[in-house]
């Protein structure tokens, strides 16, 4: 932190001068997270965030799903991306004709789309989810087979809650969350009875199983905040524990992590570089955002 120090005076100064604020996920380092950020969320409070901001720029602490979906829901703002390289394996997992070719498979079952995508790929679907609100907006819909996609694991989480409905799933994965497996969680219980695991619904099915709670990022933090368990895996991106460590002394963070290569790339440097020469702009053609707005806007109408 104390190199990080000045960094941090430079871009709150400079945030300031441009009228501008940092939208991060739950996933950005402690430096971003604690340091610069105005919102901190999960993937649902950062685009419901995003359509009320009232500052001139939005700069954009996440990957390049966030910053696209922060210009749909604001098309008059300037959203920047401190690094364009920061991508997300489940958004390059699945184009406009991956949509099309479930479609074709599962004539009229809705398309339920993850926000970890292009803004194509969500304007060829009926209506996005978060990991926050997959279960609800699945439940609300009217019809007997579902389409989610592109996350196959998020998919099958759901349909173990939703059992009145046939899910079919796009066979995407977050390279996070597939690593982790139910024996290794089991084994670190037995090593460490009292663990208290905690999973995030981009885990294969059997790793949720193993775990004691499953839930968005904010959904985590605010499981560990109200139980204050005294040993918690958090079963999930690293940066996670390493933000909420300081306020909650009273909990162990153990076991192992895993790092977002994607995440990663956003770092103080390049949102000081970001915000100084006021690159890279994200654009989105008007057409697409339409369409894309329109399923976002649906599942945030239906978060409600
Ligand atoms: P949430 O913050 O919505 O749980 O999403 C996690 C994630 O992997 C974002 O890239
Ligand atoms: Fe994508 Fe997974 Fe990284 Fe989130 S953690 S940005 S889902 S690769």
């Amino acid at each position: 932190f104390l190199m990080a120090a000045p960094y941090i005076r430079a871009i709150n100064q400079l945030k300031k001068e441009r009228n501008a604020v940092i939208l991060a996920h739950n996933y950005m380092t402690p430096d971003i997270f604690h340091g610069i950020s105005d919102v901190v969320g999960d993937s649902l409070q950062l685009a419901i965030e995003a359509a009320k901001v009232e500052a001139d720029v939005i700069v954009q602490g996440g990957v390049h799903f966030m910053a696209e979906t922060s210009k749909i829901l604001s098309p008059d703002k300037i959203v920047l991306m401190p690094d364009m390289e920061a991508g997300c394996s489940l958004a390059e997992s699945i184009t406009p004709a991956g949509i099309e070719e479930m479609r074709r498979k599962f004539p009229g079952a809705p398309v339920v789309t993850y926000v970890n995508t292009t803004a194509e790929v969500k304007a060829a679907s009926d209506i996005c989810c978060t990991s926050s609100n997959a279960v609800q907006i699945v439940e609300a819909l009217e019809a007997d087979t579902v389409i989610m996609t592109p996350d196959q694991y998020l998919a099958q989480n759901v349909a173990q809650r939703v059992k009145n409905k046939r899910i079919v799933w796009w066979e995407g994965s977050c390279i996070v969350h597939e690593q982790y497996t139910a024996q290794d969680i089991n084994e670190f219980r037995e090593w460490n009875p009292g663990t208290v695991v905690i999973a995030h619904p981009e885990c294969p099915p059997s790793v949720v199983e193993a775990s004691d709670f499953s839930g968005s990022t904010s959904g985590i933090i605010k499981y560990v905040t109200d139980n204050k368990p005294e040993k918690a895996m958090l079963v999930t991106e690293c940066s996670m524990a390493s933000n909420i460590a300081d306020a909650l002394p009273e909990v162990d963070f153990v076991g192992p992590c895993n790092m977002c290569p994607y995440m990663k790339k956003i770092t103080l440097e390049k949102v000081l570089y970001s915000l100084h020469t006021m690159t890279t702009q994200i654009e989105v053609d008007p057409a697409v955002a339409e369409g894309a707005r329109v399923a976002v806007q649906r599942m945030i109408d239906m978060s409600k």
